[in-house]
């Protein structure tokens, strides 16, 4: 069968500051999707990382599908309605538009999406973040995909070892979508050049070489561009098929291990270790770490097995301190230097207020 995997996530409102949706919240949603979802889709799964609710559908409809859409959306719509209800904080918070208009990519949710024939076994991973942005993949996909100290099936597998073609996009772009791709392993050096700046070039896509096929679809909005002012961090959803042509889910988590720096924590202004935490934890140290989580599920004929959480696991704990520790080491220096983003980046416009009053002080001495 060939399937779509729809993964649409938004941040509508949540308890006590920026930290989780009620559950309240999260079952109106879920209720919604099952109930107007029952003749559209074939299966749906809805959980939350921080405060952002993530759904996850499976459909036959394919890519950008104006009705699967706008089921989410309105699902998302309904549970603004409760989180208003129950006074949370932000309610709709990534409900730019008032109106959906055809796809919600561009009115705010983060969107992954894609579509194949199955496989005998179908494998894939759901990844959601809160507190950073879609950047904050770059280094694991590329150390996944590219780098056979991450990924020995990069030498160990044939099909593996033919390479990936990456769709990376530059986001700064806010016209059209504006993209290039590379070609892995040759092109290597010029990847990495691009995704260093996980603010400006974002993997989009990736494809195998060895058979065409899609492994990796990730979200890459940008609030900021759509609103025109800081309204939340971009806090990023990705697809990826794991196994056979693809690396290993192991080979796909092994990079999380790292706690690499990202852009978020704080006002998304501020830079922090990217820790890998169980679905369903909420943040709390300086409005984060930034947090990833990942369920893993095998998909047949449009149905998901039950996730299995797959950093809930002694492993992941000892990540978890180490994690903790690099963010204690970059807050003790607060606003100094690396710990804050570069001014150009920092997503509140008050600073530039300041800035602005600072500058007409200033003088020349002869
Ligand atoms: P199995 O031999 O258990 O199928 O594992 C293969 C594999 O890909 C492990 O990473
Ligand atoms: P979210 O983007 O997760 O809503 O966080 C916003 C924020 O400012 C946290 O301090
Ligand atoms: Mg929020
Ligand atoms: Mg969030």
């Amino acid at each position: 069968m060939k399937v779509t995997l729809t993964a649409i996530k938004a941040d509508i409102g949540s308890i006590g500051g920026h930290l989780v949706p009620s559950s309240d919240v999260i079952a109106r949603v879920e209720e919604f999707i099952a109930e107007r979802g029952k003749d559209l889709i074939c299966d749906h799964f809805t959980g939350h990382t921080g405060d952002d609710i993530a759904v996850l559908v499976t459909h036959e409809r394919g890519p950008g599908d104006e009705d699967v859409h706008r089921l989410v959306w309105e699902a998302f719509k309904s549970g603004t309605e409760v989180a208003k209800n129950q006074g949370l904080y932000g309610a709709g918070q990534d409900l730019l538009k008032d109106a959906f208009s055809g796809n919600v990519r561009g009115l705010g949710p983060a969107v992954a999406e894609l579509c194949f024939e199955e496989r005998e076994n179908e494998p894939f991973l759901l990844f959601t973040a809160d507190k950073t942005e879609p950047g904050a993949y770059n280094l694991p996909l590329y150390l996944a995909f590219v780098d056979p100290m991450y990924s020995s099936g990069l030498i160990l597998s044939p099909t593996v070892g033919q390479g990936f073609a990456f769709t990376v996009m530059d986001v700064s772009c806010t016209k059209k979508d504006r993209i290039v791709e590379i070609c892995t392993p040759e092109e290597a050096y010029d990847l990495a050049a691009l995704l260093r700046d996980n603010g400006r070039f974002v993997v989009e896509s990736i494809r195998s070489r060895a058979t065409g096929e899609e492994a990796v679809s990730c979200g890459t909005t940008r609030l900021r561009n759509i609103a025109g002012k800081y309204v939340g961090k971009d806090d990023p959803i990705m697809l990826v098929r794991t196994q056979k042509n693809f690396p290993a889910t192991g080979e796909i988590l092994a990079p999380f291990e790292i706690g690499h720096f990202v852009a978020g924590f704080m006002r998304g202004s501020h830079i922090g270790p990217l820790m890998p935490v169980k679905m369903g934890s909420g943040v709390s140290f300086f409005d984060g770490p930034p947090i990833v989580s990942s369920l893993a599920f095998c998909v047949h004929d449009g149905k998901l097995t039950e996730p299995t959480d797959v950093f809930d696991h002694p492993y992941w704990d000892w990540v978890r301190n180490k994690v903790a520790e690099k963010a204690h080491n970059i807050r003790e220096q607060g606003f100094s230097g690396a710990a804050m983003l570069p001014y150009a980046d920092l997503e509140y416009g008050g600073i530039k207020v300041r800035m602005q009053a600072l500058e007409e002080r200033f003088c020349t001495r002869n």
